[in-house]
């Protein structure tokens, strides 16, 4: 017999991490991909602000307003029955102040989303521990950090030598003391992910974070083969929609351009007579 689906809320996902049952996550970014990642038993979902890159055709995440974040938040919500929403706070929603992290979290929370992404460790612990204070659950996001791609000078593998690494185990304990309840690790080297899990607490996910860490995250145009631009090294597709959606389009240009469609099972036909009657009415009979 097989078990009832429930919505997947913070107690699922400590119960997978205690049991050793790897959690599943992507990042979508609207209606139709989130009905059908959560028709196929999805843990998790991000509405990730790399929307700004994938969706809306900016060449970073950093022009990415919290009005686009909502926009697209509103639209996955609305098809997401069981999976835990995760909203990706864009830059700037929570740097400038407390105020800001605290009153943009919210505005996550009221458009449908069970918890809220940040990038950082130690240096927005104070933003974490705030947004905790109100209920608001967070996750931490640590190694590549793509809203400090100007900092870290391309999208490359972070942490490869122990002095880094060291300073993301702190970061993650910061967050964890801070009172978050989970961390990505994003482009680091699984031993990264290995000592994360080892020693905090926190559910540990990694895109690009290796086989260590509790949950996994990918991308949806990724995983369904619809990457525009470089594609990166850690992340599989398990489809090539690309080329069934460059190939639909072609064909269709094809037909239209060939008087092939609409055939004759796509015209619609007035009411018998009713055509003749129209000529006549307009003195052409
Ligand atoms: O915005 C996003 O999709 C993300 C992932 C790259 C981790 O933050």
């Amino acid at each position: 017999m097989s078990e009832e689906r429930r919505k997947v809320t913070i107690r699922t996902l400590l119960r997978k991490k205690r049991e050793g049952e790897k959690i599943t996550w992507v990042v979508l970014y609207d209606y139709p991909t989130a009905v059908l990642a959560d028709e196929a038993g999805v843990d998790m979902v991000l509405i990730g602000d790399s929307l700004g890159m994938t969706v809306l055709g900016y060449p970073t995440t950093l022009p990415v307003t919290m009005d686009e974040m909502l926009h697209h938040t509103r639209a996955v919500v609305r098809g997401i029955k069981y999976a835990f929403i995760v909203g990706d706070m864009p830059f700037m929603s929570y740097q400038p102040s407390i105020k800001d992290a605290i009153e943009n979290a919210g505005k996550f929370l009221k458009a449908g989303c069970d918890a809220v992404k940040m990038e950082g460790g130690a240096e927005i612990a104070d933003r974490v521990k705030a947004i905790v204070e109100f209920g608001i659950p967070v996750i931490g996001h640590l190694g590549l950090t793509p809203q400090k791609v100007s900092m870290l000078g391309g999208y490359m593998v972070q942490s490869s030598d122990a002095i880094s690494a060291k300073r993301i185990l702190d970061d993650a304990k910061a967050l964890e003391g801070a009172g978050a309840f989970a961390v990505l690790l994003e482009n680091v080297p699984e031993e990264v992910g290995k000592i994360v899990v080892k020693e905090t607490g926190l559910i540990t996910f990694g895109i690009g974070g290796g086989p260590y860490c509790d949950g996994q995250l990918l991308l949806s145009p990724d995983i369904l083969g619809l990457t525009i631009g470089v594609k990166p090294w850690f992340a599989k597709s398990y489809a090539n929609l690309r080329e069934i959606i460059l190939n639909a389009f072609k064909e269709y240009c094809r037909e239209v351009r060939e008087k092939v469609y609409p055939s004759k099972e796509y015209i619609a036909h007035m009411k018998e007579g009713e055509y003749e009657k129209l000529i006549k009415m307009i003195g052409r009979g």
